[in-house]
């Protein structure tokens, strides 16, 4: 990948003022030195958004989000650095020449640019055959028949495909487009070992896939009448530009708006996300004719940890639903499901009942992803036969282990005794064993982590102290090069407890490389996540004493040692009880004396 020189990035910044560049999407107003507005990285009713043209920055007090100019235009637009400061370049008349590209694939060859010009050539086609033509009438009718108005099908430009073997193909060739390159992206296919191509989508109704930055990349094509022999749709064949794992329907219109209301809505199908954009539900996503992926998920992650699924009511959905629902669940996305009666799917509903109560009925009221998982595995069981109501209480408590508070463990599990007529004791007895095998499994399988952090029992107080510190530590770290050169050198890598101070250490060491005189900005705009980004604004605003420096190091140092110490402490209390548990007194005794030295080490410090 090409570099724009670090003049250009200046020249960039310098001439691009961040309450200019933040303005074009939030509403701003003055208040004494400092510009505010309603944060468009959270949802909130009042404005804790605020910028400052002194210092060319922005941060939201309520979540924490910051950066500069170039780091707004990433985190809102989802572009790389290069994307961002090409675009804000382009906004000052600087034009540096880089090809689009995806967060994915770094490298946007030259064969993925033709294919989505290829795409883009068919998607227009398509739609003027649909909305100009004698032979689109018939689609037409059917769209219109099923509520799609005029506006909608132009704003998704929906097309249609004729009934014939070479329309697109001899379009293409015309264009000069090369059809071996054209039957690799799946818009004609290649007759067995001839060099003749034909179309591959005829006498559909033609709905185009974009991708993240709004490329067009793929079709998937309706039959008009269902009672035919052909599959319902066909849609195009992986390839280079175009992976179903990946790709997230609609993504490229709903992201700000996901964002915005920090929600999205997962559907099955992209004709439900196309029904819920006509009762003006837009928050919404479809993946294509597969499961959920964790590539899917790392997309929504970047954006919401509220998913809400709208699957089709029928079994094939409800086991969908609660096979994406887990996935999420274990990536830590808080999850409800919004419940379809009747087997309908959204569309159908939306069809037959209208958008206010697709919103009022569905939407706005689904199901706790508890409640949910209960739901589905009540379903075919028959509490009068003991097997069936043993196995359904074994299936509940399994999905509780990890996922649930207390309270929430109550809650259910008096609901679980009702149903069953168990009795609570006894259902929470089970619970209790269930639980107790996956703690062992997990510290089975994670003899790294210690299981004091997990259990919590570091007070509050010295979690919030270890924070304090990190943060103090790595505004020193910020502001002094010679901290980080002499702290790396005396205590390598390893200095901070959590991972993601330890990621922004690793890479302030690279940037203090070739940035010696180290520049805020630029480190700022060199974080990909933004999660790195909040902490460094958050250390950037921390109050710290510049004369005595070395002073406030140390004592930060130190309060992260003694944190250390404190979690040794705790892991060995653990193991000296599980040594009385199974009556090795010896183990225990040595144990006890290593917990006396340690505290004894942590009061001398
Ligand atoms: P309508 O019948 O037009 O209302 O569509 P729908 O959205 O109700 O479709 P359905 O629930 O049957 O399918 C959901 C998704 O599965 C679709 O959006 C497609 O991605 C995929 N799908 C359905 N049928 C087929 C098929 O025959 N072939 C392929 N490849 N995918 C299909
Ligand atoms: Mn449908």
């Amino acid at each position: 990948m090409q570099r724009i020189p670090e003049q250009t990035i200046e020249q960039i910044r310098t001439s691009n003022d961040v309450v200019d560049v933040i303005s074009e999407y939030v509403q701003l107003t003055k208040r004494g030195r400092n510009w505010f507005g309603l944060c468009p990285f959270h949802g909130e009713q009042t404005p804790s958004f605020s910028v400052s043209q002194d210092k060319q920055i922005f941060h939201c007090f309520g979540c924490g989000a910051g950066g500069n100019a170039i780091t707004f235009v990433m985190d809102i637009d989802n572009l790389s650095f290069q994307e961002a400061v090409s675009k804000l370049g382009s906004r000052v008349g600087i034009d540096i020449d880089i090809e689009p590209q995806t967060s994915e694939s770094p490298k946007v060859s030259k064969d993925e640019v033709r294919m989505k010009e290829a795409h883009t050539f068919a998607m227009n086609y398509y739609h003027h055959l649909l909305l100009n033509t004698e032979e689109g009438e018939k689609a037409l009718f059917y769209l219109e028949e099923r509520g799609f108005s005029r506006e909608l099908i132009e704003q998704y430009r929906i097309g249609w495909s004729l009934p014939k073997w070479d329309a697109l193909t001899n379009l293409l060739e015309r264009k000069g487009f090369n059809l071996v390159e054209m039957a690799q992206c799946g818009l004609v296919i290649q007759k067995e070992n001839k060099n003749e191509y034909f179309d591959r989508f005829r006498e559909r109704i033609m709905f185009p896939v974009h991708d993240e930055a709004g490329h067009v990349i793929a079709f998937s094509g309706r039959v008009l009448n269902t009672e035919s022999q052909d599959a319902k749709y066909m849609n195009s064949p992986e390839s280079l530009i175009f992976q179903k794992s990946k790709v997230l329907y609609h993504l490229d219109v709903s992201r700000p708006i996901i964002r915005k209301k920090q929600k999205v809505i997962v559907m099955e199908g992209f004709m439900d996300v196309i029904a819920a954009a006509k009762a003006g539900i837009m928050n919404t996503v479809a993946t294509m004719g597969t499961s959920l992926t964790m590539e899917h998920i790392h997309k929504l992650k970047r954006l919401t940890d509220n998913v809400t699924l709208c699957y089709d009511g029928d079994a094939a959905g409800l086991e969908a639903a609660k096979r994406a629902a887990q996935l999420l669940v274990k990536n830590k996305i808080k999850t409800e499901v919004a419940i379809l009666p009747n087997q309908m799917d959204p569309d159908d509903f939306i069809q037959q009942n209208g958008a206010e109560a697709f919103e009022k009925q569905i939407i706005n009221r689904p199901q706790a992803y508890l409640a949910f998982m209960m739901m589905v595995a009540r379903r075919n069981k028959n509490f009068q036969f003991e097997n069936d109501t043993l196995q359904y209480v074994q299936e509940v408590l399994e999905h509780f282990v990890g996922n649930t508070s207390p309270v929430e463990q109550d809650l259910y599990i008096r609901q679980l005794s009702k149903e069953t007529n168990i009795s609570s004791e006894a259902i929470i007895q089970q619970f209790r064993k269930i639980e107790g095998r996956s703690i062992k499994q997990n510290t089975r399988q994670q003899p790294n982590t210690p299981p004091v952090t997990q259990n919590m029992t570091v007070s509050r107080k010295m979690r919030q102290a270890i924070d304090q510190a990190e943060k103090l530590l790595l505004a020193h770290m910020l502001n002094e090069v010679d901290i980080v050169d002499r702290l790396h050198q005396e205590h390598g890598l390893h200095i901070f407890i959590h991972d993601s101070y330890e990621a922004i250490f690793v890479r302030l060491i690279g940037f203090y490389d070739t940035y010696p005189q180290g520049d805020k900005h630029r480190f700022l705009e060199i974080l990909e996540d933004i999660d790195l980004r909040k902490l460094v604004m958050a250390a950037t605003l921390t109050e710290r004493d510049p004369e005595h420096a070395s002073e406030e190091v140390s004592d930060c140092l130190r309060q992260i040692d003694k944190h250390r110490i404190e979690i040794q402490i705790q892991e060995k209390m653990h193991e000296s009880r599980e040594a009385e548990k199974s009556l090795d007194m010896t183990r225990a005794l040595m144990l006890a004396k290593q917990i006396i030295e340690l505290k004894k080490s942590l009061s001398a410090m």
